[in-house]
């Protein structure tokens, strides 16, 4: 059993197909990041005229590598939301369409739980119930899993996610877009504890939701009056990272603590971050608990993972309908 896999929720055109038995067959990207870096970030528009353009030539590149024929395969999974609306729409039109035509099931995909369940494309058994942290360029989210489809929002950003957070400070910092990873390498040649930066909404009081804006705040400030030598730089994104890592390791400590679990998913962009991953490992070896994360590459956007995750539907009987369906701001509690 085959499923191809449709990703348009945002920058990214991905393209994948998951095969039952032998895993995954195909993983094609195109990345829109030089079309929006002259911006600083996702120009909604370009990016949904974009999708238009690739996404046949990456479906056509798809179907014409040796040993896959559109027989084979059983279902057509597109990402349904959450995501910009006229992105998901070039997706989902394009799914359904062929799906119609090929006689196969058209399967809208939830953007966030494919993030979710990508650490299991690589053969990694989750244990629930499990807690999973999702750090996205969209989204921050602690989620309670007790089982595939069943999932409870337990904290959330109540402003910027983490990713965006990373992106905008990397932007003041004089980096291109998407700055995550770039902030990152900066970060690694700065000197720890220069500066303290405010660990926001931290306190039991809050709970398990967060808040990045006034630490954005906070940095911009300082960046505007530092110099602006590499060093400074350096020692700024680090102090911005170890805040970041801070916060993230009290949150999920917290929510591990409340929910009495000892298991914990990272997914989401963000999680391909080296730092974050290597505390979040140790937080997890301390504690005696289990960590999964996918491989990096299938951190950030990608249609394996929507393909993987229209497999586990089409496995568990997915009713398709000839509905095309997008939900821009689709909640995981209403999968
Ligand atoms: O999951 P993703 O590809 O897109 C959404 O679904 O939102 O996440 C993209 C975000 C961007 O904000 C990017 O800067 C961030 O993930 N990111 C990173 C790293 N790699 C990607 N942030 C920090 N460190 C990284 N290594």
């Amino acid at each position: 059993m085959r499923v191809l896999g449709i990703e348009t929720s945002c920058d990214e055109t991905g393209i994948a197909i998951y095969d039952k038995n032998n895993g995954l067959l195909v993983n094609k990207l195109y990345s829109q990041i030089k079309l929006h870096k002259n911006y600083g970030g996702v120009v909604p528009e370009l990016a949904s005229s974009n999708h238009i353009k690739k996404i046949i030539p990456l479906l056509k590149e798809t179907l014409s590598i040796e040993g896959i024929k559109s027989t084979d395969i059983h279902g057509i999974a597109y990402t349904a939301g959450p995501g910009l609306i006229g992105s998901l729409i070039i997706g989902a039109t394009i799914g359904s369409a062929l799906a119609y035509t090929w006689k196969i099931p058209a399967i809208p995909i939830n953007h966030l739980e494919a993030h979710l369940l990508t650490p299991m494309l690589e053969n990694n058994k989750l244990i629930f119930p499990l807690v999973a942290l999702l750090v996205s360029g969209g989204n921050t989210q602690l989620v309670l899993v007790n089982g595939i489809g069943k999932y409870r929002i337990i904290g959330k950003s109540l402003d910027d996610s983490v990713g965006e957070t990373y992106d905008k400070i990397a932007k003041l910092l004089g980096l291109t877009y998407p700055g995550g990873s770039v902030l990152s390498s900066m970060a690694k040649k700065g000197i720890p504890g220069k500066y303290n930066f405010p660990l926001p909404m931290i306190n039991k009081n809050y709970g398990l939701n967060f808040s990045f804006s006034g630490l954005k705040t906070y940095v911009k400030n300082v960046i505007t009056y530092s110099t602006n030598d590499e060093q400074t730089k350096a020692n700024i994104a680090r102090s911005f990272e170890d805040s970041i890592i801070k916060i993230l390791l009290i949150k999920s400590s917290r929510a591990l603590n409340k929910t009495k679990s000892n298991n914990l998913v990272i997914a989401g962009g963000v999680s391909a971050n080296e730092n974050i991953r290597y505390s979040m490992i140790k937080m997890m070896k301390k504690r005696g608990g289990k960590i999964f994360y996918a491989k990096r590459e299938l951190c950030t956007d990608n249609g394996a993972m929507i393909a993987y995750t229209g497999m586990i539907k089409l496995i568990s009987g997915f009713n398709s309908s000839l509905n095309i369906l997008v939900w821009p701001k689709w909640s995981l509690e209403d999968v």
